[in-house]
Parts: structure tokens; sequence; C-alpha cells
């Protein structure tokens, strides 16, 4: 047995089985690329779904963390840490929001994003303004709140009953939503594009008609970024494109480069949790800070979302090139370095996605028989060049087999 296959066998018997994992055993990463651990190099164009902004083993950020490890990793709540408080400055200041909570997952920002909605809402004396307006397709987490807000049946029916009070709409559909929202809702949550979904993103004249409902009715706009925030899209915010600010935003993912952290961001308005309503040991600790401000450096520094919209500009470039040549190309979405591969339905996007590994080549995929691509925004145009023949390969090898 290979080292590699040791260490599936291992995982295999002791893991509880709730991946199916591909067979890659990763031992390390350096920039655009992932080393497995014989040591074959892969070029990533997922970063760890949406979190390797800064590719991997930055220099800045390694240094950072270290330092970091070297003095304290946690401290509790009960007190203040440095690392926190300047990122919650920063953050805040940088998102054009107010407060900031931060949690450990984007399950946990959404978790908490339920509850301060109801929050706000019971603040103003309306207890009857429980319900949630979601999204059809959205995923949002695994934990009972956040899957109850995920647009997926299939996820959600093994655990109902879930939290209640939520109703589905489809995404860019305003009649739907004016038909779902009443005197009970409390929030709307949508992705302003959908990545597990398969990069759905929704009009700017949507985004701006739920803005304007919102402010109608008093309701709390909760913008999910997990995914698609902080340079993805080749701004700070895809919401920045519409221009229909949430009043609430939340992110993880990228924020914390590779260290577990989230973040529920709200307009001062919008703070209505207070002492005792919410709270988590490990939220907001010294080495999730460090982190978050270890990526705003670099993110600045790199001016990341420019080169995002830029090196998302030419991958949307070659992609179409691609789609001319490939008749198995039937449609491409997303945009900056967000971007989806629609497949014909007889070109399976799983098996593109094991393909392309062999092609040393990481992708995932997304619903609605998607190949998503989510590299590193460091990613340059003559990544995008290696890219594409991997990815055409893939798709061939696909359609034979
Ligand atoms: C849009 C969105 N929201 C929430 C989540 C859940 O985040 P996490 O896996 O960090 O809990 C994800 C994860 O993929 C996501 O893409």
């Amino acid at each position: 047995m290979s080292k590699k296959e040791e260490l599936m066998a291992l995982g295999e018997g002791s893991l509880l089985h709730t991946y199916n994992r591909l067979p890659l055993v990763i031992d390390h990463g350096d920039g655009m690329y992932l080393y497995d651990v014989d040591g074959k190099a892969y070029l990533d164009f997922c970063a760890g779904i949406a979190v390797f902004a800064l590719g991997y083993a930055d220099p800045h950020v390694d240094a950072g963390l270290k330092d970091q490890i070297g003095k304290i990793v946690h401290t509790s709540n009960y007190f203040y840490n440095e690392p926190a408080v300047t990122a919650a400055a920063r953050l805040t200041a940088f998102a054009g929001m107010d407060r900031v909570f931060f949690t450990n997952s984007g399950t946990e920002a959404v978790e908490g994003a339920l509850k301060l909605a109801r929050r706000y809402q019971l603040n103003r004396g309306r207890e009857g303004r429980y319900e949630i307006v979601a999204m059809e397709h959205s995923f949002h987490g695994r934990s009972m709140g956040a899957l109850s807000v995920t647009g997926k049946p299939a996820y959600r029916a093994p655990f109902e009953p879930l939290i209640g009070g939520v109703k589905f709409v489809e995404p860019g559909d305003i009649e739907s939503l004016l038909d779902a929202v009443d005197e009970k809702t409390a929030a709307i949550l949508l992705e302003p594009i959908q990545g597990e979904g398969g990069i759905v993103e929704l009009s700017d004249e949507y985004m701006k008609e739920v803005r304007a409902i919102c402010d109608e009715r008093d309701i709390v706009m909760i913008a999910d970024e997990i995914q698609c925030g902080l340079g993805r899209t080749g701004q700070d915010f895809a919401w920045q494109k519409s221009g229909a600010e949430p009043d609430v935003l939340l992110l993880a993912k990228a924020m914390g480069c590779g260290i577990p952290c989230g973040a529920i961001l709200c307009k001062e308005d919008f703070a209505a949790l207070v002492p005792g309503d919410h709270g988590s040991t490990f939220g907001g600790n010294p080495l999730a800070g460090r982190a978050v401000n270890l990526f705003l450096d670099r993110y600045e520094e790199l001016d990341l979302a420019k080169n995002a919209a830029k090196v998302g500009d030419y991958m949307k470039k070659k992609l179409t090139e691609l789609a001319e040549e490939m008749p198995q190309i039937v449609g491409l979405r997303g945009r900056g370095l967000m971007q989806g591969v629609v497949l014909a339905p007889e070109v399976g996007a799983g098996a593109v996605m094991k393909l392309a590994l062999e092609e040393r080549l990481v992708v995932i995929t997304a619903e609605g028989n998607i190949v998503r691509l989510l590299p590193p925004l460091i990613v340059k145009e003559t990544d995008v060049d290696v890219m594409i023949p991997r990815l055409k390969a893939a798709i061939l090898r696909a359609a034979e087999a």
C-alpha cells in the first residue's frame, strides 16, 4: 500500500462518512498549487471552496500567524484582545458597516443573523414578525437554523421539523417575493450570487426591489456573501454591483486565510442583540482576529478585487472561446473569479471534477451540472492559460466515458 492508500483507508475506517471524498491526500500548498503526499502538483481553481483568496503559504500570513501562535490563540470573550478589536474596527470600516459579531464559520454567521433579525423585530414590539423569506436553491449551512433557510429540499427533508417560519421564493421572481412577504416577515435572506445553487446571480433590478421592500416594511435585508464576497466578483462585495446595500452582511471563508472564522456585520440600527442574547467560546479569538488583519493587509496591498476583475474577464474570454469549440459546454455563468461552466446533460460535472484531478487541476461542482471555478484571488492570466487545456481534456474524457 502506498502512503496515500494507507491514509485514505485510515480515514475511511474512522471518519464519519458524511463526504464522498476525492482520491487525493493533500500534503501542502504553495501559491496557486496544492501538493499531494506523493509530491504531485495540482493547479487549484477551488481554493478550499473560496477560502484561500491569498493562495497558499503567503509569507506575510504565515509569519503573522506563527507570531500570534507564539503569543496567545484564545482568551475567551470575558476579555478584549487586540487582534479581534483591531479586526473589528478594520472590517466594519472596510465593509461600510458599524458593528460585527465574530463567529467560527459561515453557518454560525447565518445562525446569528436569524436571531438578530427576530430580535430586531421583537425590540420594536412586533412579536408576530418572526418569519424569514429565503431563496430556493440557496445554501446557508448545515446547522438546524441555517439548514432551515437553505433552499435545497433534499438537504432539509431528513431533519424535519426544522425551525419553521421560513418561506422560499424563486430567486429573481419579484411576484413570488411580494406574495411571500407579509406582516409576519422579519427578514429577507439572499446570496447576491448563489454559489452551491449554481452560480445564480440576482439581477440589479431584483436586488433594488428587495431593498425597497425592506425599506417600506422595515424588514431586515440580510446578504450572505460568505462565498461571493471579499473581492471574489471583482468588487469588494457582490451587492455593490446593484447598489442595494444590505442591513446585515455575512462573511466567512476568505476572511480568515484558512483559520476558521466568520462575521455578522450590521448597521447600527440593526445591532439588536444585547448581552446574554448570543455568544461563542471561540468566536473572535486572537488567532482568528490576527488572520482577519493579515487578510485585510494583503487584500489592500495586492489590490485583489482589481485582480479578480481583470483575471476574471480574461477567464470569461477564454471560457467563451472554449465553449464555442466544445458542444459539451452549454452555458457560462458568473463574473470575476466566481464562474460556472454549464455542461450538457450527457457530461456529468462530477465526472469532470474527478478527471480534472488526473489532469492535475482542482475544480468543484455546483447544482445544475456545473463545474465551479473559484481560484485564489492572486490568480494570473498565465494560470488561466494552464487551466483551460486541463479543463478541456477532463471534459473530453468525461464525454467519452
Ligand atoms: C453562501 C454560503 N453561506 C453559508 C455557507 C456555510 O459556511 P460554512 O461552511 O463556513 O459553515 C457556505 C458554505 O459553502 C456558503 O457558500
